[in-house]
């Protein structure tokens, strides 16, 4: 049940889509990619969850060990082609195979175009495209050997084709990128057996939904006062999206972007 806020809610993992399966999440320390590792634990798959820093990874591990789950930490930094390697290596070393990848790590900085600082423009693009892009590299060559072949999800954002919003221009450039490499790499791998989706979410409950000042209390009434549905996204609802696309229920899907943001973009 989702709360008032949309900060938390309970999807059911009633089914086992992803038995037997390994899947590598980045960003999974915190946030959506937490959230999907987690789900993806509960639905019986073995998870290599990634980002830079060690110890939020060992309490997403914890987290889904103490529910019955396996998983590994992997500190990596997405922006490294040597690291986007050593993911993959790591899952099949571990667990014999890449069935599902989703590439969630992602920054945000904030600021009007004209006062945006170089180094936030090229952070943004280092994580947000260089990331998702050596990410795809890494994961397809090794899915594609596979006889079962393999699922990756990008995490894009509503930003980048769908609305706007004042001081993330450089940030929606970056996400508009992430679409148009899910969509493109969708077409040239899905004849290698590779199937690639994107999702594009709106506000979801993370810090990185909040505004410079703004307390959770203040972007619950920013969202009830702006947004169709009234409230933001939870992100267990963002991973059960995710896991939707990943499954086999998806299997017909392809290069599909899908906006979870509330109404934000209608
Ligand atoms: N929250 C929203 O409202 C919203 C809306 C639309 C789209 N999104 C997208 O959703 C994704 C997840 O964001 P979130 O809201 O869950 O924020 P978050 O909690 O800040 O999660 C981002 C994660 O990415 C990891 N990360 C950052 N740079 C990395 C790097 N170079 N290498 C490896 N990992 C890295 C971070 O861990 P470390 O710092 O330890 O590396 C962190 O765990 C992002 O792509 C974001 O753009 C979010």
């Amino acid at each position: 049940m989702t709360t008032a806020s949309g900060t938390t809610a309970d999807i059911p993992a009633a089914r086992a889509r992803f038995t037997g399966r390994t899947a590598l999440v980045s960003g999974a320390g915190s946030g959506i990619g937490r959230a999907v590792a987690l789900a993806l634990a509960a639905e019986g798959a073995q998870v290599v969850v990634a980002g830079r820093r060690r110890e939020p990874l060992e309490e997403t591990v914890a987290l889904i060990e103490e529910r019955g789950g396996t998983a590994l930490a992997a500190p990596a930094d997405v922006s490294r082609a040597a690291d986007a390697e050593a993911l993959v290596a790591a899952a099949v070393d571990r667990f014999g195979s890449l069935d599902v990848a989703v590439n969630n790590a992602g920054i945000f900085r904030g600021g009007t175009l004209a006062d945006l600082s170089e180094e936030d423009w090229h952070s943004q693009l280092a994580v947000n495209v260089t990331g998702v892009f050596l990410a795809l590299q890494a994961q397809v060559r090794r899915m594609r050997t596979q006889p079962s072949g393999g699922a990756i999800v990008n995490v894009s954002s509503n930003f980048g084709l769908h609305t706007a919003s004042p001081g993330a221009a450089a940030y929606a450039a970056t996400k508009a990128a992430v679409t148009a490499l899910s969509r493109g790499a969708a077409l040239d791998h899905i004849r290698d057996g590779v199937r690639i989706n994107v999702v594009s979410p709106g506000a979801t409950a993370t810090g990185m939904s909040l505004r410079p000042g703004e307390s959770e209390a203040d972007r619950t009434e920013r969202a009830r006062a702006t947004l169709p549905l009234g409230r933001i996204s939870a992100t267990e609802e963002v991973a059960a999206a995710i896991l939707y696309l990943a499954s086999d229920e998806a299997a017909s899907l392809v290069g599909t972007d899908l906006v979870i943001d509330s109404g934000a973009s209608l």
